[in-house]
This record gives C-alpha cells, structure tokens and sequence, in this order.
C-alpha cells in the first residue's frame, strides 16, 4: 500500500509540474480542416487466418466512395500480408507495434523495416496495453514513434489517462506529459507522418465511451498543446482520434464535435457490420 501510494504521489507530482497553460486562446478548428479517420485496433483477434480474411473482406464491403474518411485495420503480424490482399487497397493496414530497433538480437521483435518491405507503411505506438501489459516506458514509445518516422512510416501514437488520474483531475497533465515525451525529437515537418489518438484507459473495453463533451475538452487541450509544441498550423493539420469503447450508437455524437477527427476503435471493430456503421458515420448538427 505504501509503495503504491508513493508511486501514486510522484506520478502526481510529476504531472503537476507539467499543468499545462495554453498560452493563446486559439480558434475552434473543425473537422472539414481534417479527413476523417476511422481505424480498427484488433489486438490479438481474430484466432485464425481464414477468420481475419472474412472479417478484413466484410470491412473493405462497407468502404464505398461515399464513406466520409480514410480507414486503417492494426492488425496481428500474422495476418498482415492476407488481409492486406483482401482489402484490395480500400483499406490501409497497419502493424499493432513495432520494436525501435533496425536489426540484431531481439528475439520476437519486429523491425519497421520489415514492416515496409512488405509494403506496411503504418503502426501503433504506445497502445495503453502495450504500456501497461508490457511495461513499455514513454523513453521506448518515443523511441518507436521516431524509428517509425525516421523510415518513412506512419504511427499512430495512443495516450490517455488512467481513471484514477481522470478523477484527480490531471488529464490535461496527463495528455501533456505523453505528447511531450513521446514526440521528443520529432520535427515540425515529421508531425504529417503523426495521428494521435485519445484513449481514455478507463473507456478501453469497458462500455464506458466518453461523453462527446469530454472527449472534445480533450482533444482541443490536446491541440493547443501540440500548437505551443509545434505551431498553429501543425496543431490544425493533426488529427487526433478519439478510441475508447466507440460503437455505432456513440459515434455520431463524437464525431460531430470539432476537434474530434476519427475514432480507434477496438471490440466493435472485429463486427463487420459494427466497425460499417462506424466507418459511415452520420453528420449530425450539433
Ligand atoms: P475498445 O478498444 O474500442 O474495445 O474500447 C479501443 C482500443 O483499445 O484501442
């Protein structure tokens, strides 16, 4: 109990040393500014390779070219070569994450280079799974988000409070510490090869999606927080996506606030006719 609440105590500590002020009161920016994204995270699903082909077949079904944004699948190694066939290119398929390293002895890792000789041009980094289940530390995402980049490729980098720092209040804290850390060394010009997604840990497979309110206050922090990083247009030019038990009915009300640009979805993304009706979601006025 002491540890943990020491440990508790220097996270807090650590994050309130980061409270972020907005220098500028900035403009609303709207989703028009920004193509929709729409991307499914498949963790270690499905079982078998006949099962991902089906499922990779009835998602790319449901891509028509009145589907309002791009689509991207994070999918298991395994699968990768298959269902990228299967897609037929309506779909962009992406890696769950790599190891930040080019080659030598690390057995079980997976090397972005590797990824792009087979024409993988995309990856998560810093999945909240990843950080907790595995231990990944913020110096290891950066690390990933930089090896990725640097090779060309494009990563999807995941960040989001725990429900214990969401109910002490440090979210922003939280959201600053992450983009900081994990974009350390990345160039204005090197922010086109980033997504950030907002992911809630507590929403994670839980039910609980986030308000639409919440997930906008966010995802615009999130932005002015990128534009004193980086600058305005950076900041304009990023979509940053909301993931956390998104489902066809909570969709539309995220997607219809200004500074959410896409969702990552999970459980609901592994039903073809589910992840359909995310991806054609309905522009509802707000
Ligand atoms: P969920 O997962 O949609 O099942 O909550 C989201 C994620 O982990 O990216």
């Amino acid at each position: 109990m002491k540890v943990a609440a020491s440990i508790l105590a220097a996270v807090i500590a650590s994050a309130s040393s980061f409270v972020v002020q907005p220098q500028n009161t900035r403009r609303d920016t709207f989703l028009s500014a920004r193509k929709p994204f729409i991307t499914g995270n498949w963790k270690l699903n499905p079982t078998t390779k006949k099962e991902a082909i089906e499922l990779a077949t009835g998602i790319a079904n449901a891509v028509s070219d009145s589907s309002p944004g791009d689509v991207a699948l994070f999918i298991p190694y395994p699968f990768l070569e298959s269902v990228e066939s299967a897609v037929d290119g309506k779909v962009t398929i992406g890696a769950e994450f790599i190891t930040a390293e080019e080659s030598g002895a690390f057995t079980g890792g997976v090397s972005p280079l590797m990824l792009k000789s087979m024409g993988i041009e995309w990856a998560l980094a810093g999945h909240s799974e990843r950080r907790t289940l595995n231990g990944e530390s913020d110096e290891e995402i950066n690390e990933q988000c930089l090896m990725l980049i640097e090779n060309g490729m494009n990563v999807v980098l995941c960040i989001g409070e725990t429900l214990e720092e969401f109910e002490k209040g440090l979210v922003d804290s939280v959201c600053a510490i992450q983009l900081k850390k994990n974009l350390a060394g990345v160039t204005p010009e090197q922010m086109k090869q980033v997504t950030i997604a907002y992911e809630p840990v507590w929403a994670i497979g839980t039910g609980k999606v986030a308000t639409p309110e919440i997930a906008q206050d966010v995802h615009k922090v999130c932005r002015d927080i990128i534009a004193d990083m980086y600058d305005e247009t950076v900041a304009d030019e990023c979509r940053i996506l909301y993931g956390g038990s998104v489902s066809p009915e909570s969709v539309d009300g995220l997607m219809a606030k200004p500074d959410i640009d896409g969702t990552l979805v999970g459980g609901a993304s592994l039903d073809d006719s589910k992840f359909g009706r995310i991806i054609n979601f309905e522009t509802v006025e707000e």
